[in-house]
């Protein structure tokens, strides 16, 4: 894949789309977009991406943005039969994001994440069988299973025991993913990353399926509902109060810029086969959210406001870090770049009054 080539993208103009559509830009491929700025509709205007998407076409002359539903069947179809002969990469990052949200409305998060999938899939099996499908999934396909692990509370954060397997390296492709709570969201994610592998392994496609950690940038539309550390250092940056829900503010998550994403999904895109991979910042770029506060206050100069609510998010994770082991072993130029420290500092510094 090189120069010339024709990507398409979903959720082109969300926090990863962005950073890969203008990856691939830099690597000179033809590229579409789709995106509808579903974000705002689910979480509000504040958190609409059509702002990122405008800056895409104003900064990337050959780019195209296209305003379709991913639901709409029709529009899919139509546009796959126009033109998904010449696409060589497709890049999913569409998805309703957050698993809280999803238990307000299952049946649509379900139809976006799980049935959508299923569309684009079918569609690039019909028309254009010899690209390469990237989806993003997430950490969440192993539902609440890292609750299990036996964490200790040490100083702001949860720990493993330090001869844990997970403690140094984060956790890795085989954790089970059954038999734990998932939240709608969790088993809609599944159920698109189950059916991305077996779309390659019954039907042949080239995929790769990265099951991400948290993950962030200044272009992310971060609000309580999604996007971690983005929606924090927003809340210090503003003065106000930052709620923290749950495990007393000590639960921990690696996080990855999105950049480093769109970086992982381009060297993968040149594999064939198929490649199924945790994919995150790793032990450097964990924080727990008291962790994370205190980070943000220092190098804002702003005092951290929060409240703790004791009752934790429905499956949400007390520690996870992922064991980017796998993918590295793969693709051994890879590696995330930035610590936590740097994540913040970058977000603080991005966020910040210019
Ligand atoms: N951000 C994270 O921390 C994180 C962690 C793990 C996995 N992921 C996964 O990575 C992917 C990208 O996440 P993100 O943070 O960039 O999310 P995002 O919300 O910033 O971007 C997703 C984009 O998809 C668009 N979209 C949603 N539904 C659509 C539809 N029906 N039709 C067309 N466009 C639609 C939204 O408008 C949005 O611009 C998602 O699949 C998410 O589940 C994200």
């Amino acid at each position: 894949m090189g120069p010339g080539d024709t990507a398409l993208v979903t959720g082109a103009h969300g926090l990863v789309g962005s950073a890969v559509v203008r990856r691939l830009a830099r690597a000179g491929l033809q590229v579409t977009g789709i995106d509808n700025d579903a974000r705002a509709q689910f979480f509000g205007t504040a958190a609409s991406t059509r702002a990122e998407g405008e800056a895409l076409c104003r900064d990337l002359p050959g780019y195209t943005a296209l305003d379709i539903d991913l639901r709409d069947r029709q529009a899919l179809s139509r546009l796959f039969q126009d033109r998904g002969r010449n696409f060589a990469l497709v890049v999913h990052t569409a998805a309703q994001p957050s698993h809280d949200w999803s238990a307000l409305d299952p049946v649509q998060d379900f139809a976006i994440n799980a049935v959508a999938t299923l569309d684009l899939l079918e569609q690039v099996r019909r028309h254009a069988p010899a690209a390469h499908f990237v989806l993003l999934s997430s950490n969440k396909v192993y539902g609440d299973r890292p609750n299990r692990l036996p964490l200790e509370q040490r100083g702001q954060r949860l720990v493993l025991p330090e001869d844990h397997p997970y403690a140094a390296t984060g956790i890795d492709e085989s954790m089970s993913i059954d038999q734990s709570r998932h939240s709608v969201f969790g088993v809609s994610k599944t159920a698109a990353d189950l059916l991305t592998q077996e779309y390659a392994l019954r039907f042949g496609l080239d995929a790769t399926v990265f099951r991400a950690g948290c993950l962030t940038g200044v272009a992310h539309r971060g609000t309580a509902l999604h996007g971690f550390l983005n929606h924090l250092v927003r809340t210090v940056l503003a003065g106000d109060t930052y709620t923290v829900c749950g495990y007393g503010g000590c639960q921990v998550r690696d996080n990855l810029l999105a950049g480093d994403v769109a970086d992982a999904i381009w060297l993968a895109a040149a594999r064939p086969g198929l490649g199924v991979y945790n994919l995150g910042g790793g032990p450097s770029a964990s924080v727990s959210v008291l962790e994370a506060l205190e980070m943000a206050s220092e190098l804002s100069g702003r005092p951290a406001r929060l409240e703790i609510d004791p009752a934790a998010r429905y499956g949400d994770h007390k520690w996870w870090i992922s064991d980017t082991g796998r993918f590295r072993a793969a693709f051994p130029q890879w590696a995330p770049s930035r610590d936590a420290r740097a994540l913040i500092a970058e977000l603080v510094d991005g966020l910040g009054p210019r």
